[in-house]
């Protein structure tokens, strides 16, 4: 049976894996078929985790993202990766005359800093970039998508008007200001769709 929230053949990275938010995540995702890399500080809670994963071929890897050392070897352990799900956090609830600058810019590496740092480098090397071709052929089976230039895909019942001007056409979208192009080799079945 189709099942469009599958995972399979899918691989995904999620950190703060060893608890909470992250390990629900984790488990669920390899339920759904995905292979998953789980990253975590605390060695035994990350392998309690792992244990619970389902099928195979999961990976896990002990890093602390206050450490550069271990976010470098965690970064070079990753394989190509699908998807990121960043659930590593902290949270330190402090009374206002206690608070320093320290204090803020250490929770913020956690929650903030560090996942997008570390998603910029898997991004440089590691995720994989798909293209309008392949989504286009994913979504295929759903009519209210319609491609209408190499570089845009709409769903229809959010066209507000098709312009031209010249010889250009041009789709504006409800409630979003930008004017989105539409090729004269998509123009016959976006005006029959219409
Ligand atoms: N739970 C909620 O209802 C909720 C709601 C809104 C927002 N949040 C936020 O979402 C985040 C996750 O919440 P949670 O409930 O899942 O928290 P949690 O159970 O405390 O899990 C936090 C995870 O982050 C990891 N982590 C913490 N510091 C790290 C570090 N220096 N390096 C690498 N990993 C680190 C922990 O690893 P170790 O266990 O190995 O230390 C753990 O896996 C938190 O920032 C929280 O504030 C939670």
């Amino acid at each position: 049976m189709y099942n469009p929230f599958s995972l399979e053949d899918k691989t995904i990275f999620i950190t703060g894996a060893s608890s909470g938010i992250g390990r629900a995540t984790a488990i669920e995702c390899s339920k759904l078929g995905a292979k998953v890399v789980i990253t975590g500080r605390n060695e035994k809670r990350l392998n309690e985790t792992y244990c619970q994963l389902e099928g195979e071929n999961h990976i896990q890897v002990v890093a602390d993202f206050f450490c550069n050392n271990d976010i470098e070897i965690l970064i070079t352990k990753l394989p190509i990766l699908d998807g990121i799900v960043h659930c590593a956090g902290i949270t330190n609830p402090i009374p206002f005359q206690f608070i320093t600058n320290e204090k803020l810019t250490s929770i913020f590496s956690i929650n903030f800093f560090t996942p997008v740092l570390v998603s910029k480098e898997i991004y440089k090397k590691k995720l994989i970039r798909n293209t309008l071709k392949n989504i286009e052929s994913q979504i295929n089976q759903y009519s209210n998508f319609i491609r209408i230039h190499r570089i845009c895909i709409v769903n229809r019942h959010y066209i507000e008007k098709l312009h031209k001007s010249n010889d250009s056409h041009w789709l504006t979208i409800k409630g979003f200001d930008e004017h989105l192009p539409v090729s004269r080799q998509y123009l016959l079945k976006l005006k029959e769709s219409l």
